[in-house]
């Protein structure tokens, strides 16, 4: 059990509004403090008395923004999980364009903690290509999804498009509350992006990361708790919320950066694309195109890993490993070759998946079990569920150690 959270439940307008009076009771039962917001047309289906009644506080409606210009912001600090049920189509394809012209919606553009969707409506507008397009926004933003059950619908057909029952969204609820803290405490080092390796003043080596995965993973760590610094090489992305960014250039300063804060760090993960080679000496002045032919003599990179691998101490470490075939293999090498508690493989080289991308599908390989496969997810999702094998395996090595 999480603990009493401060939950914030949105009820949209829909038939299934009804049943989140339920989910109400039983929030206000596990001893939760619930604070409803109900759009305009919720109020059509069931009066704000009744939610006030059950959870013993002034129902916010739109009427309220109108007296209360700045509320939603003070709402929205005050409360860690917003859990939308039901959320109707338009109400999914209003969160997904970010458009605020109601007290629901600006609240949802002000808050910045776990966003929870149980969706409500009609099988066919379930289906239609533009929910599913608005759902896969959400989804990508790391937004809970509670999925609606299947079965007779109010309007008399029969599909998916049934509000979740109150109990699991109930319990979807706890979850997310457990899981918005499982880090805290700790200090997650990360390192993300590519580094650039110069050949004169004006000329570099580099690679195709983006830093979307390394940022994600920090995000992640950010929002369970934990406190996250993230040495990052050249990338064109905001640090995420409340992350300590640390911009490196190079190989030899991401060696730098990380060493020097490893004895904070309880987890590390390499999540940056390395350069391997690099020219030991820079030249001061931009190379002459005088040659017709040129040709460069690098030399290795530090291998930051392979060090962090050497100095184990008590730290978790995790490599990632991006090759273009034989992922599962090679995976496996690099986490005994570098001493790893666990390898992240992750197949590049193709257009759509790895470097750049938004989504991400890799497969995860440790000492424990069989080789966990991640399918194709956003890369904030897979960093979520990086973290959730990432605390198994905290887990068991306490239980080894007695601890
Ligand atoms: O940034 P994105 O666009 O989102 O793309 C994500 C990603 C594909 C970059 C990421 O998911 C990924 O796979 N990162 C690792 C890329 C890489 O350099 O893999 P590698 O197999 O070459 O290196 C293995 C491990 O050694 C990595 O953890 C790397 O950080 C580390 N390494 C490599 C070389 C070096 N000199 N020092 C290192 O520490």
């Amino acid at each position: 059990m999480p603990g009493p959270m401060k939950v914030l439940l949105a009820v949209g307008g829909g038939i299934a509004a009804y049943k989140s009076a339920e989910l109400a009771r039983l929030l206000m039962q596990q001893g939760h403090e619930v604070q409803v917001v109900m759009t305009a047309a919720a109020e059509e289906f069931v009066r704000p008395l009744t939610f006030a009644a059950l959870t013993g506080r002034k129902v916010l409606t739109n009427i309220f923004a109108i007296e209360a210009a700045i509320e939603h912001i003070s709402v929205a600090q005050e409360h860690e999980i917003l859990a939308i049920a039901p959320a109707t189509a338009d109400l999914m394809a209003k969160l997904a364009h970010g458009m605020a012209d109601d007290f629901l919606t600006t609240l949802y553009l002000a808050f910045t903690g776990t966003v929870m969707i149980a969706p409500a409506m009609n099988v066919n507008m379930w289906q239609h290509a533009a929910t599913q397009a608005n759902l896969e926004t959400l989804v990508k933003r790391g937004h809970v999804i509670v999925e609606p059950g299947s079965g007779y619908l109010a309007c008399g057909m029969t599909g998916p498009g049934r509000l979740a029952d109150p109990e699991a969204i109930a319990e979807a609820i706890e979850r997310a509350g457990k899981k918005r803290r499982d880090l805290e405490g700790e200090t997650v080092l990360i390192t993300a992006g590519p580094t650039q390796e110069p050949l004169d003043p004006v000329r570099y080596i580099s690679n195709r990361s983006s830093g979307k995965m390394g940022y994600a993973l920090a995000d992640a760590a950010a929002t369970r708790g934990a406190r996250v610094i993230l040495i990052s090489g050249p990338v064109h992305l905001a640090p995420p919320r409340g992350v300590e960014v640390i911009p490196v250039r190079t190989a030899v300063e991401m060696r730098t950066a990380v060493m020097e804060h490893l004895p904070a760090a309880g987890i590390v993960i390499k999540a940056a694309a390395v350069a391997d080679f690099h020219l030991a000496k820079v030249p001061d002045q931009k190379v002459k195109k005088t040659a017709a032919r040129v040709s460069l003599e690098l030399d290795p990179t530090p291998d930051i890993l392979a060090e962090l691998g050497r100095k184990k101490g008590d730290f978790l470490l995790i490599g990632f490993a991006a090759e273009t075939q034989n992922l599962a293999q090679e995976a496996r090498r690099k986490l005994e070759s570098k001493n790893c508690d666990m390898v992240v493989g992750n197949l590049v080289g193709g257009s759509d998946l790895g470097f750049e991308t938004d989504d991400n599908e890799v497969v995860l390989i440790s000492r424990q079990g069989d080789p966990i496969a991640l399918p194709r997810a956003s890369k904030r999702a897979i960093a979520d569920r990086i973290f959730d094998e990432i605390l198994k395996l905290r887990l068991t090595r306490h239980a080894a150690d007695g601890r």
